[in-house]
């Protein structure tokens, strides 16, 4: 099986829509979708033996699966809906106090910020942004940016291991390094970086880990993971409480309360070895390699046919199978909560599924791509950008 071939074929993305934002949402391999719904067929068939004999013992081999992808130990880990999920469970868990800060930077997610904003606003804490330099040039400027940041009162740092914004890789070795010479826990918020980049928790050094795994891992929607550390899975809190022990009834866990949330369809969680090997199947450094060579191909024709340049130097230190490029642009929308006009025409008119993106008052373009992207779906963004480009200037 290993190194076969893969094509769109695999999924069920509709004839002619071109499908370049795995950044945002990834579709369901037809493989990985088949699992899923094995499973949900089961539970609504006999929901009784599903949850009380079945469930337990799959979810433990499915997290055993995952957790020897990403280089720990299923004791280290909890499945949880998505990585917005594990990010309230850690702000659940470091109980910051008046002074406290919370230091992010200026690539993170909107909804993370808005997740530590409220848990800062009710301890009276704050939230610290880091601005990383522009152009980045090497890591070493990323990690003395977030240094020059903390300070006694920096109560966790928290980083994206691959940003969503700007679709840039961070150093997180070097970070984490950095970090634990201050005596400063830190969360990575990683969604982009399962699959898409080497992973070995148990070497990484983070104190929490927060991802969704249908970005480029290709497991269902509504799978992700929380990792902690050993130093905090006594003191974890899951922000949805329940009864917090194990129907089936083993023995206790720190992973129990993220277990039983209430009654639910842990099917995509079921799902994710077979999007494990899945990817595996067509080799996961040929998926790296194949992806980030075709986002080359892009960014180049870009850059050559819009001057659309690409944010941080074209290397695999920087970029996986994503890439964020300013593009040129007038003034923001006066709506700013809109989807850009730009995108909407790209989805409406043709067919392509691609982000635009404005960050630091710029406009710009996300293209991801997979295993089902081709030539063919970069001729054709290039070809709408040239006819749609002028009509939303
Ligand atoms: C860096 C980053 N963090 C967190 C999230 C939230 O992921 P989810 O919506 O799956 O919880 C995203 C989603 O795009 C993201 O890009």
């Amino acid at each position: 099986m290993a190194g076969r071939l893969m094509d769109r074929s695999d999924w069920m993305i509709p004839d002619g829509v071109s499908y370049l934002n795995h950044g945002s949402f990834g579709p369901t391999p037809k493989v990985v979708h088949q699992v899923r719904e094995e499973w949900s067929r089961r539970l609504a068939s006999q929901p009784m033996r599903a949850y009380l004999r079945e469930v337990e013992p799959a979810l433990q081999s499915a997290l055993e699966r995952l957790a020897g992808f990403i280089g720990t130990s299923a004791s280290n880990l909890a499945f949880v809906d998505n990585a917005t999920f594990a990010m309230n469970a850690v702000a659940a868990t470091v109980r910051l106090q008046p002074g406290d800060e919370v230091l992010l930077n200026d690539h993170e997610y909107g909804a993370v910020f808005r997740i530590w904003r409220a848990a800062a606003e009710a301890a009276g804490a704050s939230v610290v942004t880091a601005v990383l330099p522009r152009p980045l040039t090497s890591p070493a400027e990323v990690v003395s940016a977030l240094e020059e940041r903390i300070t006694p009162r920096t109560r966790l740092l928290v980083v994206s291991h691959v940003t969503s914004p700007t679709a840039i890789v961070l150093p997180v070795d070097e970070i984490c390094r950095m970090a634990n010479r201050h005596n400063v826990p830190v969360c990575i918020d990683g969604p982009h970086a399962i699959g898409m980049r080497p992973l070995n928790l148990d070497s990484l050094g983070c104190d929490f880990y927060c991802a969704s795994l249908h970005k480029w891992l290709s497991a269902p929607l509504g799978s992700g993971f929380l990792y902690v550390s050993r130093d905090w899975q006594n003191s974890v809190v899951c922000p949805i409480v329940s009864w917090g022990r194990s129907l089936a009834g083993r023995p206790p866990v720190w992973q129990d309360v993220f277990r039983w949330i209430g009654t639910r369809d842990p099917a995509a969680f079921l799902a994710v070895p077979a999007a494990i090997e899945f990817l595996e199947s067509f080799g996961i450094e040929r998926f790296r390699d194949q992806t980030h060579e075709l986002l080359r191909d892009g960014l180049t024709r870009l850059e050559a046919e819009f001057g659309a340049k690409a944010l941080v130097p074209v290397s695999r230190e920087w970029l996986g199978s994503m890439a964020t490029v300013t593009l040129p642009s007038s003034n923001r929308s006066a709506k700013p909560y809109l989807t850009d006009p730009l995108q909407t025409a790209l989805a409406d008119d043709d067919s392509i599924e691609i982000p635009v993106v404005w960050w630091h008052e710029d406009r710009h373009i996300r293209l991801s791509c997979h295993l089902h992207t081709t030539v063919d779906d970069l001729d054709r963004l290039i070809a709408a950008l040239r006819e749609l480009l002028p009509k939303f200037p």
